[in-house]
């Protein structure tokens, strides 16, 4: 892993050592809430106090920021100007085509200052990009999924970055960074993979509600567990790749075997979600 290059000692560092730590956030979207939510409850499980942390929202998204308020005691801004002298440390979560507008407006009105420190959720905007725009700044790139909010999930980071696992980290169960952006880039595809999980799901679901006698809260039950098994078999066997794992239940003869050689090979499911990911990568480049 890349080590910082931002040094431990910063302005904004320091600042988050003392309570209460003070995180902007400029668009207060769907996944910016999220990750909130996550963080103030993994601050709790941690042991912080609710006032160890406090955030500071952009104006827009009144229902999420109400809600924020609410839960968590978000303090809510007039202006994002007003975010910025609220906080060094800031959580960018507007989509990417709304970026270069919200850096020009703080550019304009001189937001930012060099102790700024930005994390922003964007795919497919570069970090070259980003630190231009909001320059004086300093930008790390940051990604995650919706599903954060329930405490399980990964967040990715380019470039690695003490200061954003110190005050990201207590949201997630890992912090992954990255040392090549291109390998950050295509690592957010795995959060896709995750709803496409989830669709697939569905389909199973479907299928096994066709069976005369399986009820739907039973078949969600029966594909639960399988999801359950296949992850604490991953967990269980971390040196083993799960293809072996797999052909460990399903020995010869099995009729976990003839699934697998169905699903398998060229013309398989396996391989179009590899094309799928091909596609789709190609396009983020
Ligand atoms: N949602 C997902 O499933 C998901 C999953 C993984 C990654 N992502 C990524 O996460 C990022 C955010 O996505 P999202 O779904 O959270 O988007 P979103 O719900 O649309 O949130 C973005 C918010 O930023 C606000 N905003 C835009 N420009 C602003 C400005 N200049 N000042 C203040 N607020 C501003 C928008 O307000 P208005 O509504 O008023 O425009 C919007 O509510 C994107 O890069 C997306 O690709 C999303």
């Amino acid at each position: 892993m890349a080590s910082s290059s931002y040094p431990s000692t910063s302005t904004c560092h320091r600042e988050s050592r003392q309570p209460p730590t003070r995180l902007g956030v400029l668009g207060v979207g769907e996944l910016a809430e999220s990750l909130l939510v996550a963080l103030a409850r993994g601050c709790l499980r941690d042991g912080r106090s609710r006032h160890d942390l406090e955030f500071h929202l952009s104006p827009r998204n009144d229902v999420r920021s109400h809600r924020l308020g609410w839960r968590f005691g978000a303090v809510r801004h007039a202006s994002n100007v007003a975010v910025c002298e609220a906080s060094l440390c800031v959580l960018v979560g507007v989509r990417p085509q709304q970026l270069e507008a919200l850096a020009m407006e703080l550019r304009e009105s001189r937001a930012l200052s060099k102790d700024h420190h930005l994390m922003v959720m964007a795919a497919g905007v570069s970090l070259a990009n980003l630190q231009r725009w909001f320059a004086p700044a300093r930008v790390v790139r940051v990604m995650t999924g919706l599903a954060v909010s329930e405490g399980q999930s990964a967040l990715t980071l380019y470039p690695e970055d003490p200061l954003t696992r110190d005050l990201l980290s207590p949201a997630v169960r890992q912090v992954i960074a990255f040392e090549e952006e291109a390998a950050f880039e295509a690592s957010m595809l795995a959060v896709c993979v995750n709803a496409w999980q989830l669709a697939q799901q569905q389909a199973l679901l479907d299928w096994f509600q066709t069976v005369p006698g399986i009820t739907g809260p039973q078949a969600r039950q029966l594909l639960m567990t399988q999801m359950r098994d296949a992850l604490a078999l991953m967990e269980a066997h971390p040196d083993t790749p799960p293809g072996e794992l797999a052909s460990r239940i399903g020995t010869p003869g099995t009729w976990t075997a003839r699934g697998l050689e169905q699903l398998g090979g060229k013309d398989g499911a396996h391989h179009r979600w590899q094309q799928v990911l091909d596609g789709l990568r190609s396009e983020l480049n």
